[in-house]
């Protein structure tokens, strides 16, 4: 088991006041530590969540450790894209800075679905949703530079389970291929490394810089349609945690890091990765940033492809 890698104490510290972040999913897990620790140090950050209640109750949560920041509750859901519009919409009527944009919400390994919009569920909410999003949110970004945008991926990007992480831009919603949930959710977490590299391209020159994270094995909801929550909450808990399995605080480390941290300005499209399983030993033990031991990671056509797929996908005109 490697030691888990953790944000520099003085990072944890600087003063944010003035500065505006959106974080996707901040309602529980990740997000929510991710929410908590960028308000304790003084900034404005917009909780996006599916329902209201769940990002009220989250708000009453880090209220209760008097924070100095201020969280504003707003509604998204990434697997209806009129949402995403409206959401972005609300933003940019309100808010005419954003610092920091954490595309963190997601889903891992749901039984077969669509979106909304016809998207099978975990590209369309892991990536396609906040591909949306981002876009919407890019001239914002630029002209709040310098700005960043993290796109929370994970180790499974890899290999998720025995599945190799592979994108079939031919069949991306697998509707030719027979569904098979963790390659669906490795094909998301590839698409969300993917996104980072290309976006990071893009914006060259603009002082937005763009990376993905591998937050750890966290203990979150995520897991909850592979195996009952109580077994990794309550009955496993101490031995997950002797096998590596890491709190959410220290889930949010490298998401905070990618954030926060004045030297990730010099990997503008790089993956950060915490502890992780990845086909080598190496690898896993994470690394900021990380060579992904996957060579479709490398793939810049593949990302570029990606990249025009999705544009046309969430109907952007190229
Ligand atoms: N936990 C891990 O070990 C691990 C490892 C690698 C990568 N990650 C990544 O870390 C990120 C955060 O996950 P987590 O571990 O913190 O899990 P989590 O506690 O389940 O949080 C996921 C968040 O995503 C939100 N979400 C799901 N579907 C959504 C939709 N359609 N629209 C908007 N929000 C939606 C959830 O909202 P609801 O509460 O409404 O469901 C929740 O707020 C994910 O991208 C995940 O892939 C996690």
């Amino acid at each position: 088991m490697h030691k888990p890698l953790l944000c520099p104490s003085q990072l944890l510290h600087t003063d944010l006041t003035g500065k505006i972040f959106i974080v996707t999913g901040g309602n529980s897990g990740i997000g929510l530590e991710t929410v908590a620790q960028l308000a304790q140090q003084g900034a404005h950050v917009v909780l996006a969540c599916r329902r209201h209640i769940d990002g009220d109750q989250a708000k009453s949560r880090i209220m209760v450790h008097q924070p100095r920041g201020v969280i504003e509750v707003a509604i998204l859901d990434l697997a209806d894209l009129k949402s995403v519009k409206d959401f972005a919409g609300h933003f940019l009527a309100k808010h005419s800075h954003l610092h920091g944009l954490v595309n963190n919400a997601g889903v891992m390994n749901v039984p077969y679905g669509k979106t909304k919009d016809g998207f099978e569920t975990q590209i369309g909410v892991n990536h396609l949703g906040h591909y949306l999003l981002t876009e919407l949110l890019l001239p914002c970004l630029k002209a709040s530079a310098p700005s960043r945008v993290v796109i929370l991926s994970s180790c499974y990007h890899d290999r998720a389970v025995g599945r190799e992480g592979t994108i079939d831009l031919e069949d991306l919603h697998f509707e030719r291929r027979k569904y098979d949930g963790w390659e669906a959710y490795a094909q998301s977490k590839l698409a969300n490394l993917l996104h980072a590299k290309e976006l990071a391209k893009r914006v060259s020159g603009s002082n937005v810089v763009v990376t993905s994270v591998h937050p750890g094995w966290v203990r979150t909801n995520l897991i909850r349609n592979s195996a009952p929550l109580w077994v990794q909450d309550l009955l496993l808990r101490p031995i997950l945690r002797l096998a590596g399995m890491l709190e959410p605080k220290e889930g949010a480390q490298t998401t905070l890091y990618a954030l926060l941290a004045p030297e990730v300005a010099s990997h503008n499209g790089k993956y950060f990765s915490q502890t992780g399983f990845y086909r080598t030993k190496e690898a896993s033990k994470g690394g900021w940033p990380l060579n992904s031991p996957n060579p479709h990671a490398h793939d810049d056509q593949v990302a570029k492809n990606l990249d025009q797929l999705s544009r046309r996908l969430v109907g952007l005109s190229s």
